[in-house]
């Protein structure tokens, strides 16, 4: 059975009504019964839910007993995620969640791996938008030329309006303590992100882009013969397109301000909020993931993803990577990227239908390409 926690947000909602439409065998949970029930009620078919509490360990350790898998979509990870990781490890249950944040998915690497590894069990931070199909795509550069001089991850979305938990975690990621990774080492991110112009494909066009504390520089050197990787973000991720430009500049500012005292009140207005998109309005918002990989010796090899929707494919991606884990065959374990944890061509190959299209070295005008 799988146990999604974190069921009554917004993301959690797309989960659920995922699972449901698959015909997947589910628990929701979460800390509020009643809303816990509204959801069974409105999108999940009526599934089981149950209550447990994170500042109790014995509830979660009690809510995984004899499970196969745990979904977690209950964010910001970084303040709430540990828990229902420390549970997944300790009860032997494979672990997958959406977070994007780069900090939390250092956390389950650098302190939960081994005992994850002697456990059995697979734990699978950012299994979302953020930053599965990244991480596929990267896996199928590099493997084309390793071992990889530098891989580029290059995204570009400009965003429908993000959910309030989403925003939440970007306050997270803009606190700083994010680290790139260059000549085979972990390494903390300058403060101002730097910028370079990307050629995205249309009907995009050149974009200005920023360096990124993205997840697939601490998942690719653990699944790729890499030394450098670069993850680079479009500045209209951050901000509407008249003020993209000054978001490098800003960044440092933001950083400072959420380190100081005003992060409380900065916190109370993102609860304000609306709670998330319409789908109309996450079906307008396009997204374009573009690799390259130099080979360390010779040659290069480019790839691309194309697609729509983020919040979607992100319920599509945690329901169906929770089914291949509870399948028997089952046998990857670790802290694990996305790629590592599946096969990334069945990963995307997945998402077709969700009008998700990629493409390696193959049409360079569906791709894209790097000035
Ligand atoms: N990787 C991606 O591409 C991607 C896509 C979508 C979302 N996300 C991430 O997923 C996370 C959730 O986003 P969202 O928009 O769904 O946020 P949301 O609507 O605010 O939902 C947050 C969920 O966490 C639960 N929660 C909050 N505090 C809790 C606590 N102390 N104890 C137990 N449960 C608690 C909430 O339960 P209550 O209802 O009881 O408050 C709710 O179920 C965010 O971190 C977001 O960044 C990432």
């Amino acid at each position: 059975v799988i146990v999604l926690f974190g069921a009554t947000g917004y993301t959690g909602r797309l989960v659920a009504a995922e699972l449901a439409r698959r015909g997947a065998e589910f628990v929701l949970a979460g800390r509020d019964r009643d809303r816990l029930r509204q959801v069974s009620a409105a999108v999940a078919g009526g599934a089981p839910v149950e209550v447990a509490a994170l500042e109790d360990p014995a509830s979660l350790r009690a809510l995984l007993a004899d499970q196969s898998v745990l979904i977690s979509c209950a964010g910001p990870f970084t303040k709430l995620g540990e828990p229902l990781v420390r549970a997944a490890v300790e009860t032997g249950t494979h672990y997958l969640d959406s977070t994007g944040e780069q900090r939390f998915m250092r956390i389950v690497f650098d302190r939960y791996g081994e005992a994850a590894a002697r456990a059995g069990v697979a734990l699978v931070p950012a299994m979302g938008f953020d930053y599965a199909p990244g991480d596929a795509i990267a896996r199928l550069t590099c493997e084309a030329v390793e071992p990889v001089g530098e891989l580029l991850v290059a995204y570009s979305i400009e965003w429908p309006g993000m959910s309030r938990g989403t925003v939440a975690s970007v306050l997270e990621i803009l606190s700083g303590d994010e680290v790139g990774y260059s000549d085979r080492e972990w390494r903390a991110l300058p403060p101002g992100w730097g910028r370079e112009r990307i050629a995205f494909p249309d009907p995009v066009g050149p974009r200005t882009v920023v360096a990124y504390p993205a997840g697939e520089v601490l998942t690719v050197p653990r699944h790729s013969d890499v030394r450098t990787v670069r993850a680079l973000m479009d500045t209209r991720a951050f901000a509407p397109r008249a003020l993209a430009p000054l978001v490098p500049a800003i960044r440092p500012a933001a950083a400072r301000v959420l380190r100081s005292r005003l992060r409380g009140p900065v916190e109370r207005l993102v609860a304000k909020l609306p709670e998330g998109p319409t789908l109309e309005a996450r079906q307008a918002a396009e997204f374009r993931v573009l690799t390259r990989a130099r080979g360390a010796d010779d040659g290069s090899a480019q790839g691309g993803v194309r697609g729509r929707d983020p919040y979607g494919l992100t319920a599509r991606l945690l329901a169906w990577g929770a089914e291949q884990m509870a399948l028997p065959g089952y046998d990857r374990c670790g802290a694990i990227g996305p790629a590592a944890a599946f096969d990334p061509a069945e990963l995307l190959d997945d998402l077709a239908d969700l009008d998700v299209s990629w493409s390696l070295d193959g049409d360079r005008s569906a791709i894209g390409a790097f000035s």
